[in-house]
């Protein structure tokens, strides 16, 4: 893919210097991760976090994820406690976030948080953004980098495509693997998944017992918004029959290729399809279509993020 944007450079040693640069001067960088691609700042510098907001449109109220290199990194900013520590034994780095209670000293700028008395913490695996946050001494606040409201990039040239020219620095590092945002769980009381993702309920029930958030909790996590991760076309779901001017969006080998089909997964593998969900609302839109339909995609295992992410698509 060419680079009309002249903002997206390969790794190496020159521009791991350069994104280090960058984020201490309080500049933005738009860094892979392994869900998604993430637009990240100092989370100690009202700046950057200011830039963030300001660039992804988001509202104040939504509070951003701090991302660190290791827990010893994150303790002078949250309290942990055992289910933190179990958690984070079994899946870190990795794609699931903690909301924790936010330490009274922590450096971390309350516009980060929203002004909640929480902050949510991550550790990604990925091996670009893991090599910066070594280099640096302070966690990066960094959300999906796409406009709000829009779903997240899953590569260097979607970040590109929501931003253009307004960030100079984008890391190329390959296609995001899980391909969806991050597990979201409040360890602050009772263990509660607030976002679903790839690591899936019955997985960390395994660790510790946990109930899932069923209706609306007062924006305790507002993206949980139900508008949200839209692609900017109406989206139904639970179909069965496809029409010929419409997108659809299917799974397994029942519907043969159309050119209107889009197969999420031809094994019918959820964890693929997850994997395979923005990637495919993106491509439908550059096609031009102006619907999208769904087939029904079962409830179980990744299938319940990706009925989360094309819940709230649909609204
Ligand atoms: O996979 C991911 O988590 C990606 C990559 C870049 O790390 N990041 C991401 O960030 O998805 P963002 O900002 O798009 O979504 C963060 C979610 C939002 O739903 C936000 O409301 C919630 O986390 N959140 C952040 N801080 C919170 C807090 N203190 N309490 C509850 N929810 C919080
Ligand atoms: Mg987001």
């Amino acid at each position: 893919m060419k680079n009309i944007y002249s903002n997206i450079f390969s790794f190496n040693k020159k521009t791991l210097e350069k994104s280090v640069t960058s984020l201490k001067k309080g500049n933005v960088v738009g860094l892979p991760t392994e869900t998604v691609y993430g637009l990240a700042g100092n989370a100690y510098s009202k700046k950057s976090v200011n830039k963030i907001y300001k660039l992804k449109k988001r509202p104040k109220f939504n509070p951003l994820i701090v991302h660190y290199s290791n827990n010893k990194a994150a303790e002078n900013d949250v309290i942990f406690n055992d289910n933190f520590f179990k958690l984070y034994k079994k899946f870190c780095p990795g794609p699931i976030t903690f909301v924790l209670k936010r330490k009274k000293k922590s450096k971390i700028k309350s516009s980060v948080t929203a002004g909640l008395g929480t902050v949510a913490i991550r550790f990604p695996s990925h091996r670009i953004v893991k090599s910066i946050l070594e280099r640096i001494n302070f966690p990066l606040a960094m959300p999906s980098a796409n406009l709000s409201m829009s779903i997240s990039p899953v590569n260097a040239w979607d970040v590109a495509d929501e931003f253009k020219k307004k960030i100079k620095l984008i890391i190329n590092g390959g296609k995001s693997k899980i391909g969806i945002e991050s597990t979201v769980i409040d360890l602050t009381s009772n263990p509660k998944i607030l976002r679903p993702g790839i690591i899936g309920p019955e997985i960390i029930n395994k660790v510790l017992k946990i109930s899932i958030t069923k209706k609306k909790l007062k924006i305790k996590s507002p993206g949980m918004l139900k508008k949200h991760y839209s692609p900017g076309i109406p989206v139904f779901l639970n179909q069965k029959n496809f029409n010929k001017k419409h997108a659809f969006i299917t799974l397994g080998n029942k519907y043969k290729n159309n050119k209107n089909c889009f197969n999420l997964s031809k094994k019918s593998d959820l964890k693929e399809a997850a994997s395979n969900l923005y990637k495919t609302f993106r491509k439908i839109k550059k096609q031009g279509f102006k619907k999208i339909y769904v087939v029904k995609i079962p409830n179980l295992g990744p299938g319940i993020a990706i009925n989360d992410r094309l819940k709230k698509a649909a609204n």
